[in-house]
């Protein structure tokens, strides 16, 4: 198992990366981006970084952070169906975090759909407080929660 971090400016250096990321986001996310989100994205939200998990070289799990001083932005975190329940997530979280530490980062804050249960637990075992709810945040109709996870000790 392989964990590396790639900021955007390091990912739009790499075409056959961003197109290996759509092909995984496609296969495995609910609200999968297009590839033009994608390259809009590294293009222009240029504090954001990418944390990339492999395993025997292939992409195994993914989380997207977009920086900023104050609160980032959990955009979204994936591990392959095959690989979930093996602490894949929480060491693509730890990686994050510690990156977050390293940028004097003061929160992270995400969305997460009301029902997505699994997503929840595994949130709210990292520490992650709901804020609120965000009605019809999903282009499906379905509810929001807000979490924020505090990164000031
Ligand atoms: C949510 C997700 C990233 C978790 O990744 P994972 O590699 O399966 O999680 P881990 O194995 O690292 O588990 C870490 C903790 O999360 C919680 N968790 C993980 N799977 C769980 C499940 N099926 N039920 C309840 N809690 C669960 C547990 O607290 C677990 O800790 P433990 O193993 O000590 O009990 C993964 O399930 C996923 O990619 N889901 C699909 C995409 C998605 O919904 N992303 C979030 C969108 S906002």
């Amino acid at each position: 198992m392989n964990i590396e971090i790639k900021t955007a400016a390091e990912i739009i250096l790499e075409p056959q990366l961003i197109e290996e990321i759509f092909d995984f986001d496609k296969l495995y996310f609910n609200w999968p981006w297009t590839k033009q989100n994608w390259l809009d994205f590294f293009r222009t939200r240029t504090e954001s970084f990418i944390v990339l998990i492999n395993v025997e070289d292939t992409l195994s799990g993914f989380c997207l952070i977009e920086n900023n001083d104050d609160i980032s932005y959990l955009h979204k975190i994936c591990v392959a169906k095959n690989a979930e329940g093996h602490g894949h997530g929480q060491a693509l979280m730890t990686s994050a975090l510690s990156q977050l530490d390293d940028l004097k980062v003061n929160a992270l804050s995400l969305e997460v759909d009301v029902s997505n249960f699994r997503a929840i637990s595994f949130y709210e075992k990292l520490g992650f407080k709901q804020l609120g709810r965000r009605k019809k945040f999903y282009s499906d109709g379905s509810d929001a929660f807000v979490y924020e996870l505090s990164l000031t000790s």
